[in-house]
């Protein structure tokens, strides 16, 4: 059962090259979710959501794991058994790392789905208006990436965890986006000790016992070097 619950946001692929949603030159300082992703929005306009994924997945497919995605991936092949890994990323950054059974709350580009029937399938490079689910036939193929008013995945398992866990972590989020963004308190109910990794204290600083601040490039290396060391205090 995983002792350590660790939550990564856009933050940590940030310096990879991936652009974050809340920053200055963030994706939503360009882009209107409301016109990109929301169910409403695929319906009203299935060709420019299809466009805007094909876009945000090439530029994941050219982005590379950083030293934060790696040292992720070293600490859970040290600790098999200790670590739950969970994003809210849909890039595969954390696969590419070598990370395990990352859980992808907001979903993941690189798979499709059907949006009538349960059937997922590998995401083609690009998608297009009018594609259609390639098990049932008549449903309209779609990212499965988790929209605005859709429910989160795997939450349950996700809450579950962080009820259990002594050490939750969350590296790189803006603690934004509900439900996702409360899962610090069922953790810190649960006795856990929490930190938050970012390169600026976000909304939710208060509800960490510890905010380690700077570039998860640098602070994530350090951090998991300090808990395979046995010296991470809080
Ligand atoms: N190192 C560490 N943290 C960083 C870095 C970096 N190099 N660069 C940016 N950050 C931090 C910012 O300070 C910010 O707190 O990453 C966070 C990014 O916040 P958001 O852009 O809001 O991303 P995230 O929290 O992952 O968004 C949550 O919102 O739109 C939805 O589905 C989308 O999954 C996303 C969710
Ligand atoms: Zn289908």
């Amino acid at each position: 059962m995983a002792r350590k619950v660790i939550l990564t946001g856009a933050g940590i692929s940030a310096e990879s090259g991936l652009p974050t949603f809340r920053d200055p030159k963030g994706l939503w300082a360009r882009f209107d979710p409301m016109d990109l992703a929301t169910p409403e929005a695929f319906a009203r306009d299935p060709a420019k959501v299809q466009a805007f994924y094909n876009d945000r997945r090439a530029a994941a497919r050219a982005a590379q794991p950083n030293p934060a995605h790696l040292a992720l991936a070293q600490l859970q092949r040290a600790r098999p058994d200790e670590v739950l890994l969970v994003t809210q990323n849909v890039d595969d950054l954390h696969e590419r790392a070598g990370s395990t059974d990352a859980l992808h709350v907001h979903g993941r580009l690189d798979e499709a789905r059907c949006d009538s029937c349960a059937h997922r399938w590998p995401a083609p490079a690009r998608m297009a208006a009018g594609d259609r689910c390639p098990a049932c036939a008549s449903g309209l193929a779609r990212p499965a990436v988790v929209w605005f008013g859709e429910v989160p995945e795997h939450l349950d398992k996700v809450a579950e965890a962080c009820s259990r866990c002594d050490l939750f972590v969350v590296i790189g989020s803006s603690g934004t986006v509900w439900p996702v963004a409360g899962l610090v308190d069922i953790a810190a109910r649960a006795g856990a000790q929490t930190v938050e990794i970012n390169l600026d204290p976000s909304v939710r600083a208060g509800a960490f016992d510890r905010v380690l601040a700077g570039p998860a490039s640098v602070r994530v290396p350090e951090w998991v070097a300090q808990v395979l060391a046995g010296r991470f205090k809080l």
